[in-house]
């Protein structure tokens, strides 16, 4: 009898035992659940060592999606206080284990220029929903890094998306050109020579930028250098019109480009296309104020530049200085080979369509022979108002352009302005194919040009 007591008393403890045992292991799982969605960093982070160094693959079949939110990294988010280590600190983190790098919503990030760099673990994603901001003042900015804001480097499987924006707070770097000489002396000691890229992407692959706004540039707002695979998508670049050089995306030496639905308008080209691009696609683009969508300026200092293979279709421009335009300096080689402008809608455009081999940025530049050869361009489907000249198309003297085709132009001259110059065409083979307007365009292009091309041939073996 006192043994069976004793019994079922053991009995219950071992049942006591297993139901705190049972509902331990279920508050832990809990816990690694809710573990999984905001990771919190260990106190002393940035040092490449963090507290949670359980793998994050624990199953293979599923991955899992990590977010590292830079307020829980110590961002104090209030736009005044440097918040560059948190970010870093989370960058860094995500970059080890994959996930999401999360700028909340609502709040405001002062960052000075960064560099988040890779390789890191594929589908690494930057959500943006709060506003990354500049420091305003120039003299904050560190002398070493007046390239760029943030430079991603290294990067591969990336995007940048959200709601949120990228601010460059530019406003001081563009003073320059709207003060007196007498101030100019005084702001020149202030205002660097060179002036830093809000976003950069160096020597990366695959990646996305989608959805966010990037304003205020004291350069350019976005730009790919060395870089392939770029897909940019329903992004919104915006920056007054006088503001300087402020590009909106720049590509150089880029392959496999996609950049389509955004609006883009600042102080220069919305799109400049540079030396080493080709297989780049831009469509369905608001482009304005600023420069047109550009290829070059190619060839400065009688260099080599390789452009190829560009097609820009279904874009709108609208009070800008340019439509679409190739720019290259005399005196340089290499080639810019098919590349085909459709589909462009213009509104009080300076100069819709622009061929331009004699590109200067000083009153006189002295002649040269020799150019950066261009070959196989398309125009077709240009419609809409001028402010000032229909078509300048000027090619160079020692090569002229052949395969140059006009098709289906509509060009009216904008009632809002007055003196306008007639289309100007110069040493250019090619054909033109109706209807054109204004109707000089059809005496533009000349016939034939077979043996330049030979010439030309001998130009494109630079580019490869
Ligand atoms: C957290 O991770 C566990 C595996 O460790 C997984 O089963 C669970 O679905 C994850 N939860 C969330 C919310 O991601
Ligand atoms: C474009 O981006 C905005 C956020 O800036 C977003 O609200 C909208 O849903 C996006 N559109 C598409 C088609 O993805
Ligand atoms: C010309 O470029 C387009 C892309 O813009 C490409 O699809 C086409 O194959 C290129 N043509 C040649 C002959 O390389
Ligand atoms: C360059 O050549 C053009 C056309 O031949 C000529 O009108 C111009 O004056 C020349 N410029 C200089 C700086 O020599």
């Amino acid at each position: 009898m006192k043994r069976n007591t004793n019994n079922s008393l053991l009995f219950l403890l071992f049942l006591l035992i297993l139901v705190l045992l049972t509902s331990c292991c279920f508050i832990s799982v809990e816990a690694r659940k809710s573990h999984n969605r905001t990771r919190k960093p260990h106190k002393h982070h940035g040092h490449g060592h963090h507290a949670h160094s359980q793998s994050p693959a624990s199953s293979p079949t599923q991955t899992q999606t990590y977010t590292f939110d830079v307020v829980s990294f110590g961002a104090k988010a209030n736009g005044i206080s440097d918040d560059s280590t948190a970010f870093l600190a989370a960058w860094e983190a995500a970059c080890k284990v994959g996930g999401t790098v999360k700028i909340p919503a609502e709040h405001r990030f002062l960052i000075m220029p960064i560099t988040l760099q890779g390789p890191c673990m594929p589908h690494l994603t930057l959500q943006i929903d709060g506003t990354l901001m500049a420091p305003p003042a120039i003299s904050s900015w560190p002398k070493s890094s007046l390239f760029q804001w943030i430079n991603f480097k290294y990067v591969h499987s990336f995007t940048i998306q959200g709601s949120g924006t990228i601010d460059g707070q530019g406003s001081n770097w563009w003073t320059s050109s709207q003060i007196s000489p007498m101030q100019k002396g005084y702001y020149s000691q202030q205002i660097p020579g060179m002036k830093p890229t809000v976003v950069r992407f160096y020597s990366s692959n695959d990646v996305t930028v989608r959805d966010i706004t990037i304003i205020n540039s004291p350069l350019c707002h976005l730009k790919f250098d060395n870089s392939k695979g770029i897909k940019v998508n329903n992004i919104t670049i915006s920056s007054p019109e006088n503001s300087q050089n402020t590009d909106g995306i720049h590509l150089q030496n880029s392959q496999d480009a996609e950049i389509q639905h955004s609006n883009i308008g600042s102080g220069d080209d919305c799109v400049s296309i540079q030396t080493g691009c080709s297989n780049i696609h831009i469509h369905h683009i608001n482009c304005g104020p600023g420069h047109g969508i550009s290829i070059g300026g190619l060839g400065k200092d009688r260099s080599a530049a390789c452009v190829s293979n560009i097609m820009v279709n279904d874009v709108s421009m609208k009070n800008t200085l340019y439509g679409v335009r190739i720019k290259t300096w005399q005196g340089g080689t290499g080639m810019v080979k098919n590349v085909s402008f459709s589909r462009v809608q213009v509104e009080d455009v300076k100069s819709p369509i622009m061929v331009d081999q004699y590109y200067c940025d000083k009153l006189v530049c002295k002649n040269q022979t020799g150019t950066v050869v261009i070959s196989g361009v398309k125009f077709d489907k240009i419609y809409g108002t001028y402010a000032f000249q229909p078509i300048h198309i000027a090619c160079s003297n020692s090569i002229p352009c052949t395969d140059v085709d006009l098709t289906d132009i509509h060009l009216r001259a904008s009632l809002k302005y007055r003196g306008f110059q007639q289309a100007l065409c110069w040493n250019s083979y090619g054909k033109s194919q109706g209807p054109l307007l204004p109707s000089s365009i059809d005496y533009c292009l000349r016939s034939g040009g077979g043996y330049i091309k030979k010439i030309a041939r001998s130009h494109d073996s630079v580019c490869y």
